[in-house]
């Protein structure tokens, strides 16, 4: 796939939509399925023995930073300038508990940081439509986890993601899956479960 030529369909497609997923998230936080994903944010921030550093990737207006708990350093990375800056002022930005964020404009294929930047990386919603669950992005999250680390995934649509991250279930709609790093390049699926909605 051609990430480039894909990145301006979907920066033009949230460019028209901002204001519109801003408003929603007023409305989806009181939601059922966003207290769930928020009980699993805080769960997994709280299994952490000490403060943690988090990347949300596709943070989009930044619908779950008020979720995190333990979290020292947020980085926010989303591929659209418009979704990004509407997460400086997320919703619920007064129950926000995270003592630096940082929103970086980025493609989460074409971005790097450096190995081992993270003990947790989460990324709801952004995966499907366009965004497929690579090896190659695997091995990524792998690469900026630090050992031993957790990973959280949500997808609209989970195509074949072989190499130790494909689910137990087949691939329709809506899975929540993680993985945690257990050794070099090679990071087995701890969790996994069907959703509807994110
Ligand atoms: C459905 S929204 C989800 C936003 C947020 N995570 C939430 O749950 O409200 C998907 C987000 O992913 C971003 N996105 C899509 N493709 C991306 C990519 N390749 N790299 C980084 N962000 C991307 C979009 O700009 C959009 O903000």
């Amino acid at each position: 796939m051609n990430y480039s030529e894909v990145e301006e369909r979907i920066k033009a497609g949230y460019r028209e939509a901002t204001a519109q997923y801003r408003l929603d998230d007023e409305v989806e936080v009181q939601s059922e399925n966003h207290r769930r994903l928020a009980h699993t944010l805080k769960r997994l921030c709280h299994s952490f023995p000490h403060a943690i550093t988090a990347l949300d990737v596709g943070c989009g207006t930044g619908r779950y930073f008020h979720c995190l708990e333990n979290v020292f350093h947020l980085t926010g990375m989303d591929i659209s300038e418009e979704m990004l800056a509407a997460a400086a002022n997320p919703v619920r930005h007064e129950e926000v508990t995270v003592t630096e964020t940082e929103l970086i404009r980025g493609n989460v294929y074409l971005a790097s940081f450096p190995a081992e930047s993270f003990d947790f990386i989460y990324s709801l919603g952004m995966f499907g439509h366009g965004c497929p669950v690579t090896i190659q992005i695997g091995n990524k999250f792998h690469d900026w986890l630090k050992p031993g680390e957790f990973c959280f995934l949500t997808s609209w649509t989970l195509p074949d993601c072989p190499g130790g991250i494909k689910p137990n279930a087949g691939p329709e709609h809506g899975f929540i899956h993680g993985f945690r790093r257990i050794s070099n390049r090679h990071s087995t699926a701890v969790k996994s479960r069907r959703h509807s909605s994110v």
